[in-house]
């Protein structure tokens, strides 16, 4: 990836980020990766880049300035890929403040720490820098069931919980930077990704243990919800493509294009579960799908528009839904320690408002 050789990762002991860091690595990128190790930053999910001689794990805060400008200062990226932050929608309704002081205060707090490192840059490093702030698809709020049409990087931003309100506040101060103080900022819109190494409170691996343990599998409201579910690797493909060669101040939608209801979702994992754990007591495993009260502030339906990371940076994803469950209910059978230790760890993989698709 890229002619850049230093990247800088926050975030990269998460889902996406531990993916982003792990390909950076092989590629022999240097990285250092910043994660404040909450109960989601996973040093496991590195796999053998955590130890590996051009990676770096700093454990810090984003919100702490301090430590920022020294790692910036220390480590010499010339890029700043930002995933940071606390994801999971229905934590947002529980503890919002979580929400407002990690995704709001720290992005400000990264984008002011950066802008002074970039401003010190010799001019032509200055010029190729780049600092990527991926955001979501749920900053532009609920299409209706009947609505035609898909959301565009010129939608108004529409949050509906704290959670989307929070990254849409983030976007709001992306942008401020890059107006104010030119610091070349992209920023991405994705929508709901899925994959090895997520945490087991999101929609995908709660029911794939939900079905391997026998346990009830529940599905919010009447599970007609429709999401564009994206593989992680495109998600991470796509955000290479626009960290190399976006446009500065530019916005880019990253969605796979195809909507899927959380019932539709769930039963295709079931059926998966069906054909890799043929002799479970459970078979089928779409019996144990359970529809439960619907999650407040639930949007119906997100669809995107992802024509301009298309048209412009040749970008398309390569993992059907289909490819992608079967890889990613594997993944969770075959690396049973990853989860397990999660759970020994006094982690509550059962959703705090139920089921949904933050
Ligand atoms: N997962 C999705 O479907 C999706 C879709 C679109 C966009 N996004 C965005 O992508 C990014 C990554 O999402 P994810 O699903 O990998 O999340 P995640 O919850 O798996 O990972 C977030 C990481 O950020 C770290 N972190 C949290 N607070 C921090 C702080 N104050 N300082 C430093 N590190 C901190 C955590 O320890 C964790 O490693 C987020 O910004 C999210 O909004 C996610």
């Amino acid at each position: 990836m890229m002619g850049l050789e230093r990247v800088l990762v926050t975030g990269g002991a998460g889902f996406i980020g531990s993916c982003m860091v792990r390909r950076l690595v092989a590629a022999g990128r240097r990285v250092v990766t910043v994660d404040l190790l909450t109960y989601a930053g996973r040093p496991a999910s590195l796999g053998s880049a955590l130890d590996a001689p051009n990676h770096a794990l700093e454990r810090a805060d984003i919100r702490d300035g301090a430590a920022m400008r020294r790692i910036l200062a220390e480590g010499r990226p010339e890029a700043v890929i930002h995933l940071a932050a606390e994801s999971h929608v229905d934590r947002s309704i529980d503890a919002p403040m979580d929400f407002v002081t990690t995704n709001v205060e720290g992005t400000a707090a990264l984008l002011a720490a950066t802008t002074g490192y970039w401003r010190d840059l010799p001019a032509p490093e200055r010029e190729a820098f780049r600092f990527l702030h991926v955001s979501t698809d749920e900053v532009y709020g609920s299409l209706g069931d009947g609505d035609a049409g898909a959301f565009t990087e010129a939608s108004p931003c529409r949050p509906n919980s704290p959670y989307a309100a929070s990254k849409a506040a983030s976007d709001h101060f992306a942008r401020a930077w890059h107006r104010t103080f030119g610091l070349p900022v992209l920023t991405s819109h994705g929508s709901n990704s899925y994959g090895p190494r997520q945490m087991p409170e999101k929609l995908v691996p709660v029911a794939i243990l939900a079905a391997l343990e026998g346990r009830p599998i529940p599905v919010y409201g009447d599970g007609r919800h429709v999401r564009d579910w994206l593989f992680v690797e495109d998600h991470v493909h796509a955000l290479e493509s626009i960290v190399e060669r976006g446009e500065p101040g530019g916005v880019y939608n990253v969605g796979a294009g195809a909507g899927t209801t959380n019932l539709d979702l769930v039963r295709a994992i079931c059926a998966r579960m069906d054909e890799l754990v043929p002799d479970s007591p459970w078979c089928p495993h779409a019996d144990l799908v359970t529809l439960v009260p619907d999650r407040p502030g639930h949007d119906r339906r997100y669809a995107l528009d992802s024509g301009r990371v298309r048209r412009e940076l040749g970008w398309r994803p390569a993992v059907d839904l289909d490819e992608g469950l079967g890889r990613t209910v594997r993944w969770y059978l075959e690396n049973r320690r990853w989860w397990q230790e999660i759970r020994a760890g006094g982690f509550e993989d059962r959703r705090r408002q139920g089921l949904g698709a933050g």
